[in-house]
């Protein structure tokens, strides 16, 4: 049991000193190790990063593995954990600290600011578990955690500002990292969103939420949008020796540099096979026969959902394809499509 403290920090690293998760990245202080595991750990769970985490660093054993590899070597361990824009910008983030840093992740917050897909968040879980510093890593978690703690809604920039200033006051010298580590578990195991259990929370002696009787009610949550849908097909073009044709998206925007059964978003009033013919010309100035339908794949992204109508589909007239949609193409026997990054609904 945690003891008592007037200090909320002593409570909650009293808690931590126990009920920590034991996780990969908690036996290191390399900042490339927990570099990739915070990006990993962008809007994405313990649980679903796990798998990926070690394979990730065998693959990609320190920076300059990582900055010399091919972009689709990268996106392929990857594969399966979203948001690859995390995994184009740790690529590019790692060529830039070869080129500029002498291959060492810099100490220095502004040079790490200056990485492509480091922001505040990321810059101050480095600081703090990287390199020392105190440093508060506010992610959602966190700011949940602190929002009960000190009563604030966290609704306006004023409400924002004010809930990192009462929680860098909170920061124990030269723990912070531990600090912000303890905070995200507490969020994750006892300060959830939904009940949280006040009972066994270190923090509950000075939570202003609970004193107050209803701690799920803060942070209010924001009433959720319903998320728009799309009719999306796709080509599965058979070529006459058995081989599929594969296109890679362009480098920059949604799924970007992965693989993919070209195709593309249906136009008001057009059928899905209607799409795929378009989208195939377009993409690839290619002139298809659609064929049966093979499947119908459900999907959810964070601002949208999808349904994909994937059709079977032969080469018209015309040969060989051109990449005027696309960043490249490929015909290949299904036995090599494991070889290439796809997206989870292509997969
Ligand atoms: N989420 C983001 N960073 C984390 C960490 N270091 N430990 C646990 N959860 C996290």
């Amino acid at each position: 049991m945690s003891q008592f403290h007037d200090d909320p920090a002593r409570s909650l690293l009293d808690w931590y000193a126990h009920a920590r998760r034991d996780l990969p990245w908690r036996r290191t202080r390399d900042p490339y190790r927990l570099w990739i595991a915070e990006a990993m750990l962008v809007q994405t769970t313990v649980t679903a990063v796990l798998p990926y985490y070690e394979r990730f660093l065998a693959r990609f054993p320190d920076l300059s593995s990582l900055a010399a590899a091919p972009l689709d070597d990268v996106l392929k361990a990857w594969e399966g954990l979203g948001y690859y824009a995390r995994a184009r910008h740790l690529h590019r983030a790692a060529q830039q600290v070869m080129a500029q840093h002498g291959g060492q992740l810099p100490a220095d917050p502004i040079a790490l600011r200056a990485l492509p897909g480091v922001g505040e968040y990321m810059a101050a879980a480095l600081g703090s578990m990287a390199f020392g510093r105190d440093e508060l890593a506010l992610d959602a978690n966190v700011r949940r955690v602190l929002a009960r703690l000190f009563l604030i809604a966290v609704g306006t920039r004023q409400e924002r500002a004010e809930l990192r200033r009462r929680g860098e006051a909170l920061l124990p010298r030269g723990c912070a990292g531990d600090f912000n580590q303890a905070l995200m578990d507490l969020g994750a195991a006892v300060c959830t969103p939904r009940r949280p259990r006040c009972l066994t929370c270190p923090l509950a002696p000075h939570c202003l939420a609970h004193a107050a009787g209803d701690p799920e009610a803060v942070p209010p949550r924001p009433r959720r949008r319903a998320l728009p849908h799309y009719d999306v097909a796709a080509a599965v073009i058979r070529h006459d020796d058995g081989r599929l044709l594969i296109a890679q998206r362009p480098e920059d925007g949604l799924l970007g540099g992965l693989w993919e059964f070209p195709g593309g978003k249906c136009e008001p009033g057009e059928t899905p096979a209607e799409c795929v013919r378009r989208e195939i010309r377009e993409e690839l100035a290619l002139e298809i026969e659609v064929g049966p339908l093979l499947t119908t794949v459900q999907h959810g992204y964070t601002h949208f959902s999808i349904t994909l109508h994937a059709y079977l589909c032969r080469l018209g007239a015309c040969g060989e394809p051109r990449a005027i949609g696309c960043r490249a193409w490929r015909w290949v026997r299904t036995e090599e499509l494991d070889d290439y990054a796809f997206s989870a609904a292509d997969r």
